[in-house]
């Protein structure tokens, strides 16, 4: 079996993170959330991965780059546009052969391993897998009506959706997705849909499985999604303290500080996580906060927040909470006369003063 991340698209919703950068790359826990797909399809055995890209292919590639240090071998496929999954598939057709294969989002994270899934998929040998999680908000996602354990249909984004039950980014495919998408017309939003390409398996009397998820699973495309995810990680981190820490610093739970971090006059409660090269001195980090690597961390309180490389948090009145910031940002005191916010925000971004 072959795995095929999905990493091109748009990222509207992460704006203006993804202005610049590509939305899979957004660290949860401090790891890119692409590198949890990854891990996920290797852990289940699967080391033959293609990665579809867009406008951000170049940055994809250099994070990620041939697959080594994974235990992959990475092939890159850029699709030419975000013209949907099904579209998606169809650019990956030469790298995927006769094989079946695990397609999965690259802006998704789920719990569970694929392992299981991976074995009986294989054994069974249906047309395709589906994955399914019950949700509050189904009509965000593609939907499925199930009567039984039989799948009757599956709709994308529904007004009023027919269940609660949403499709989770990680499918299971055999060659036969192939002629349902052939079969497919482009959606109303200009995109060739998966969802549509699997209900054309199930209409033409192919067996489609669904397989309804048991631990946490999140699209992390919204901030309060990225956040969430964020939270759930950092709850299940194992406490490792390295870096330079001083007698006056107070770690509370499960803390993870990374080698060549320095943290002085300050106290991390956990769960919360400080990368490499990070300064923080006389501050206070919050529980379910991720600071990621050559960040500066001064007199200011953060908490459930994430900080992107290389950005920098000087004397900030107030504490910082539920907070997305990006790379190489600035956030700081002002103490010009006259007193006043100054802000130099980039298209899209959100403030809360
Ligand atoms: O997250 C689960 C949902 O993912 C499912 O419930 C929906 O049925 C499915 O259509 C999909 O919906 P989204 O609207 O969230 O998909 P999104 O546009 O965010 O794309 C998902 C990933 O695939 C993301 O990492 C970007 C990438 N992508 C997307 C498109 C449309 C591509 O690489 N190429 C594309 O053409």
């Amino acid at each position: 079996m072959k795995g095929l991340i999905l990493s091109g698209g748009k990222g509207t919703r992460l704006r203006p993170i993804t202005h610049t950068s590509a939305k899979q790359l957004v660290p949860v826990a401090n790891k890119p959330v692409l590198y949890y797909a990854i891990e996920a399809l290797v852990g289940a055995g699967i080391s033959e991965i293609g990665i579809i890209t867009g406008e951000t292919g170049e940055e994809v590639r250099s994070a990620v780059g041939e697959g080594e240090r994974f235990g992959a071998r990475i092939t890159y496929i850029p699709q030419e546009a975000p013209l949907g999954l099904a579209h998606a598939v169809l650019t990956a057709k030469e790298f995927l052969g006769d094989d079946s294969f695990v397609m999965y989002l690259g802006d998704n994270l789920i719990r569970q391993g694929l392992t299981g899934l991976v074995d009986a998929f294989t054994g069974q040998a249906p047309s395709a897998m589906i994955l399914l999680a019950h949700v509050s908000e189904p009509e965000r996602f593609g939907v499925a009506e199930l009567d039984g354990d039989r799948i009757v249909r599956l709709i994308e984004k529904p007004k009023v959706p027919p269940s609660d039950l949403a499709l989770v980014g990680v499918y299971l495919f055999s060659h036969d997705i192939f002629d349902a998408i052939d079969a497919i017309e482009y959606s109303p939003r200009g995109e060739l849909e998966i969802t549509d390409a699997i209900q054309k398996l199930i209409d033409t009397g192919r067996t489609v499985q669904p397989h309804i998820v048991s631990g946490w699973w999140k699209d992390t495309g919204r901030l309060e999604d990225m956040l969430e995810a964020n939270r759930i990680v950092l709850e299940g981190l194992e406490r490792s303290v390295n870096g330079d820490i001083d007698e006056t610093v107070t770690l509370e739970g499960r803390v993870v500080i990374e080698e060549g971090a320095h943290i002085r006059r300050s106290i991390i409660r956990g769960p919360a996580i400080i990368g490499a090269g990070t300064v923080i001195e006389d501050a206070y980090i919050g529980p379910f906060t991720a600071i990621y690597h050559d960040c500066t961390v001064i007199s200011s309180e953060i908490e459930h927040s994430i900080i992107l490389e290389h950005s920098t948090v000087d004397h900030v009145a107030g504490r910082i909470e539920s907070s997305l910031i990006g790379k190489e940002c600035i956030v700081s005191a002002s103490t010009r006369r006259p007193k006043a916010v100054r802000l130099m925000l980039g298209d899209h971004s959100q403030v809360e003063v």
